[in-house]
């Protein structure tokens, strides 16, 4: 619900369990009142305080009065070089040579529908939009706040366009796409970091006078820190406290920033990072920055989470099938890297067809010349050498197994030794002069011009539609260094990484439109892109290319946080695991992988009838639960980081008439301590059938508990069906 007060000048927004408030002032700027719990007065002006403090100074509209300065009110969006020393979140290089912005309010509107941006990712579908129009008039620029409103799950997204209404030509140097200022007393700020085969980690932290920032100029949204932070009450916990989430839909070089100023205000500015970012708008045009989307629950971690995987569900990510089960997968990757031909993926997907898996990935291998990772790369013509006829005599052979089939592509980048570099040297990012640096020997394509992308996706088209393709994997093995592009003058170098990143959302919505029976999952060495703007794209998103069941677990956990289960791509691969060792029971790996985007990904020809009959109760089981699995509300039992004896998790259905519960153990331990799992989101006035065999009351199984076995051996798990008895 939206609400302009005139006569107070202050905008409310009400979501279900939330109130944002912003007001203008008399000067016209536009400040940040309140958000937080919901609360029924609306005019909550008195909140802000108005003082004389020193080096503060304070605007020309305030006159004599020295109790308004823009270094201590709260704002909106934040201006820089006219007063607030604070976190600028836009900064605009003007024809004089000036570094400043100064805003002020001028006008607002309301629709029915939320808007959309062009060429970027959004929440759509239903929701309600307030735009705020803010106006530096000395610069001749205007600056739209664009706020989206779901109330049903405390979402608020923000966009922010600017527009060159002056005469001269101006250059955005930085331009945020949210700025929240609130109280810093006893908030902590938690960050999700980590690496290749580690990502997304949560860190949590007070917050400390001073700036914490954390993102990436990595051209991707990056394994080393999410686009997705969180500010909490010190005492916030899963189940309790207030918290607030800030996800931005956006996959290239982003910067979060969090100060917590003199007077103990916190300001947390989020958007794409200012390094070798600039924007030149002629007269007239305008720059449509990415989305950000808050959710603040007063129902804790927990409770904020499960908003945000709601609201993704059904709201950001677009699926053609949106209620039908995904097809369990198995891809060749781990199973036989680059050395394969049809008889052994054959030979794979036979097994696989036997044990319940419908779909088979063929995996990186497959293209031009490509028996290792030092070539090929640009050349998406079918290595007919490995698969004689083409995709065209594969797949028939695939369907008679009652298999369909998918496909592995990494379109931005080029080999060296590959025809499309041998043709175009000069469409791989390299600075003049300089000799560009190599990750896993291959070079990336400029995605910001158009003809590269016409070519690529040419060949896409020209094999997505040789044969009967129902999953691609869009993978990106390297980070961005050496951006120049031949196609910019070098006014405007400092527009090439976003424009590569729109140019990467301009060839998936192409994939998307031709064919929309795909699905498509990202990947970008594993999880080194998974973010909201990707989700946008490819409903699913390969979680980590870290496949051991145990450190899975602390991935998708760090992942959960913001991400819903049936975004994350995760398989069953073999043991010793690839990446650490680790060998994991094949019933751990599964129940892992189940809370997941779930597959396959190992030889199962060397797999004993033992194993086999194991995954084929696998997939059977996940087949039974797999609403549950990827819609059930998602509930986090136990932290993996914090060393405990097990892991454990649980999704319960809307209704709480259905729960499934996992639990991993760590490390076997003689005569372990009786132990009883507190489950939750139950109804505790209902009872409920415990895998087929006891009752419990919901209560019980909530307060009391539910008693553990006592197992031995490493790494066991143990899967808890709940049904609700009548
Ligand atoms: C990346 C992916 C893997 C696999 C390889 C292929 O590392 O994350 O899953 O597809 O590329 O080269």
């Amino acid at each position: 619900m939206i609400r302009y007060d005139e006569q107070a000048q202050t905008f409310t927004i009400h979501t279900k369990n939330t109130t944002y408030q912003m007001a203008v002032h008399p000067t016209g700027v536009l400040q940040h009142v309140y958000y937080g719990r919901r609360l029924r007065g609306c005019d909550l002006r008195g909140l802000i305080r108005y003082v004389d403090r020193g080096f503060s100074p304070n605007p020309d509209e305030a006159g004599l009065d020295r109790t308004f300065s823009l270094d201590m009110t709260p704002q909106e969006y934040s201006t820089c070089g006219v007063g607030d020393f604070r976190l600028p979140s836009i900064e605009l290089a003007l024809p004089n040579g000036s570094h400043t912005a100064d805003l002020r309010y001028c006008g607002y509107a309301v629709a029915e529908e939320k808007y959309t941006l062009p060429g970027l990712p959004a929440f759509h579908g239903g929701g309600e939009t307030l735009v705020v129009s803010l106006e530096d008039r000395a610069a001749g620029v205007g600056v739209d706040l664009y706020y989206g409103l779901w109330e049903e799950y405390d979402l608020i997204t923000r966009a922010v366009r600017v527009i060159n209404r002056g005469g001269g030509e101006i250059r955005l140097c930085r331009c945020a796409s949210l700025c929240l200022d609130l109280p810093a007393a006893g908030l902590d700020l938690v960050t999700f970091d980590g690496r290749h085969l580690a990502e997304r980690a949560p860190h949590r932290a007070p917050l400390l006078p001073g700036v914490r920032s954390v993102g990436s100029v990595r051209g991707a949204s990056s394994h080393q820190h999410n686009p997705f932070v969180i500010l909490c009450e010190h005492g916030a916990d899963e189940d309790h406290g207030l918290c607030y989430g800030a996800m931005l839909l956006y996959s290239g070089n982003f910067e979060a920033s969090v100060e917590r100023d003199q007077y103990d205000n916190a300001r947390l500015v989020m958007g794409i990072h200012p390094y070798h970012f600039s924007w030149t708008l002629a007269p007239g045009a305008c720059f449509n920055g990415p989305e950000a989307a808050l959710v603040c629950s007063p129902d804790g971690l927990g409770g904020m989470s499960r908003q945000y995987h709601r609201a993704i569900r059904r709201h950001l990510i677009r699926d053609s099938r949106p209620n039908t089960r995904k097809p369990v997968l198995v891809n060749n990757w781990e199973a036989t890297y680059f050395h394969f031909d049809k008889d052994k993926l054959l030979s794979i997907a036979r097994e696989a067809a036997a044990l319940g898996i419908e779909l088979f990935v063929l995996d990186d291998g497959w293209f031009g010349k490509r028996d290792d990772d030092n070539s090929g790369l640009g050349d998406w013509q079918v290595n007919t050498g490995k698969l004689p006829g083409g995709l065209e005599a594969l797949t028939p052979e695939l369907e008679k197994l009652g298999m369909s089939f998918g496909i592995w592509v990494e379109p931005e980048m080029v080999s060296e030794d590959s025809d499309l570099y041998r043709a175009h040297p000069d469409w791989a990012f390299q600075v003049p002069g300089r000799k560009p640096s190599r990750g896993r020997n291959q070079l990336v394509l400029d995605f910001s011009r158009q003809e590269v992308r016409d070519h690529v996706y040419a060949q896409l088209k020209a094999v997505l539609s040789s044969a009967p393709v129902a999953y691609v994997k869009w993978d990106m093995n390297r980070n961005l260094t050496d951006v120049w592009s031949a196609a910019l003058p070098p006014h405007r170098q400092g527009e090439v990484s976003h424009r590569y990143v729109l140019g990467v959302y301009e060839v998936l919505e192409r994939l998307r439109t031709d064919f929309p029976h795909i699905l498509i999952e990202g990947c970008c060495g594993g999880g080194g892109r998974f973010d909201g703007g990707m989700l946008y794209y490819t409903p699913q998103i390969w979680c980590s290319d870290n496949t051991d069941g145990v450190e899975r677990l602390r991935i998708q956990y760090g992942t959960s946080f913001c991400y819903p289960v049936c975004s994350m791509g995760a398989h069953v691969s073999a043991v010793p695991n690839e990446q650490n060792g680790r060998i994991t029971p094949l019933a751990t790996r599964g129940i892992a992988a189940m809370s997941g985007a779930f597959g396959y990904e190992l030889d199962l020809c060397q797999c004993t009838p033992e194993e086999k009959a194991e995954i084929r109760r696998q997939t059977e089981t996940y087949k039974r639960h797999w609403k549950l699995l990827h819609h059930g509300d998602y509930y986090r039992l136990t932290d993996p980081f914090a060393d405990g004896p097990y892991t454990a998790w649980e999704q319960v259905s809307p209704d709480k008439r259905e729960a499934l519960v996992s639990l991993a153990a760590g490390g076997a331990q003689a005569a372990p301590p009786f132990r009883l799992l507190k489950l939750k989101g139950l109804d505790p006035a209902r009872s409920y059938r415990v895998n087929g065999g006891a009752v419990y009351g919901g209560d019980a199984l909530m307060y009391a508990g539910y008693p553990l076995p006592l197992m031995l051996g490493d790494y066991w798990a143990l899967q808890l069906h709940l049904e609700a008895v009548e």
